[in-house]
């Protein structure tokens, strides 16, 4: 099992990289869990399957925290892996999905998290390959899913904040000692051969392997403008033959995995 992060600056294009990726790998015949951990979810609606997600694992959380005490007897790990498994995980056509939603609120939260770490880390296992989009703030880095993943992806945009905030999770997974066996740049919305330069560069400085310079593309906008998932972005264009790309390099990363 791999797990993939997908991280950077807010609107720099994760959800839409995150969703391409999920879609291509998944269709390529591996077993797949997409992983929405940003709480201003909008993974599913990217991949189209906004209505099949009835729970998310925040909720579930919210009431074993509210009804723990009086559960007794009861095992609560395998309590808490029934709700996941039975009204969290989404079965789609070719992936799972599992949304984080909103998190915890006000209290001591740590004997949940706890039992749910445990239960995510078995669930994950049933996977060849996670792929999580992130929420855009650097907070996460420290705790739950992200500390566990193999590789991260950055996305970055042509803007200098997107470059710091690659630098800055760079410096964190140093800081706080995680071990990720790669940290992988991409450049999004790119319009120009200036910014192509610019990120080259920036990724050769801070050693940060570049995975693809993925152009501006009208055709992600109009989706957007209409509310359509961005995977029915045409499969001729240069944009999805550049996230083929990534999604060769990923895959390569898991079957050397096994
Ligand atoms: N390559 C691109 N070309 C045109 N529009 C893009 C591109 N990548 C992302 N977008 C648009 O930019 C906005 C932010 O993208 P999104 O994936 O939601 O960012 P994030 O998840 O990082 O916040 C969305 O409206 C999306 O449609
Ligand atoms: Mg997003």
């Amino acid at each position: 099992m791999v797990v993939v992060a997908v991280t950077g600056k807010g609107g720099t294009g994760k959800t839409v990289i995150s969703a391409l990726l999920i879609h291509f790998i998944s269709k390529r015949g591996l077993n797949l869990l997409a992983v929405d951990a940003d709480p201003d979810s909008n993974l599913p609606d990217a991949l189209g399957v906004a209505d099949e997600v009835t729970k998310t694992l925040g909720e579930i959380r919210e009431v074993f925290q509210v009804s723990r005490d009086e559960m007794g007897t009861t095992d609560k790990e395998q309590w808490l892996e029934g709700k996941i498994y039975g009204e969290a995980i989404c079965e789609c056509d070719n992936f799972d999905l599992l949304v984080m939603g909103r998190p915890e609120g006000e209290g001591c939260y740590c004997y949940t998290n706890n039992l749910l770490k445990g239960v995510l880390r078995k669930l994950m296992r049933h996977y060849d390959v996670v792929v999580i989009d992130s929420e855009a703030g650097l907070e996460h880095f420290s705790r739950g899913t992200i500390s566990g993943a193999d590789y991260i992806i950055v996305v970055t945009d042509m803007s200098q904040k997107g470059l710091a905030t690659a630098k800055r999770i760079k410096e964190l997974s140093k800081e706080l000692n995680l071990k990720f066996k790669d940290i992988f740049l991409i450049g999004n919305r790119i319009t120009n051969s200036e910014a192509e330069e610019v990120i080259k560069r920036f990724a050769d400085e801070e050693g940060l392997k570049l995975l693809e310079l993925l152009p501006y593309d009208e055709k992600i906008a109009e989706l957007d403008l209409r509310g359509e998932p961005v995977i029915n972005l045409p499969e001729d264009s240069e944009y999805t033959r550049k996230v083929k790309n990534i999604v060769d390099v990923l895959i390569n990363l898991v079957e050397a995995a096994v």
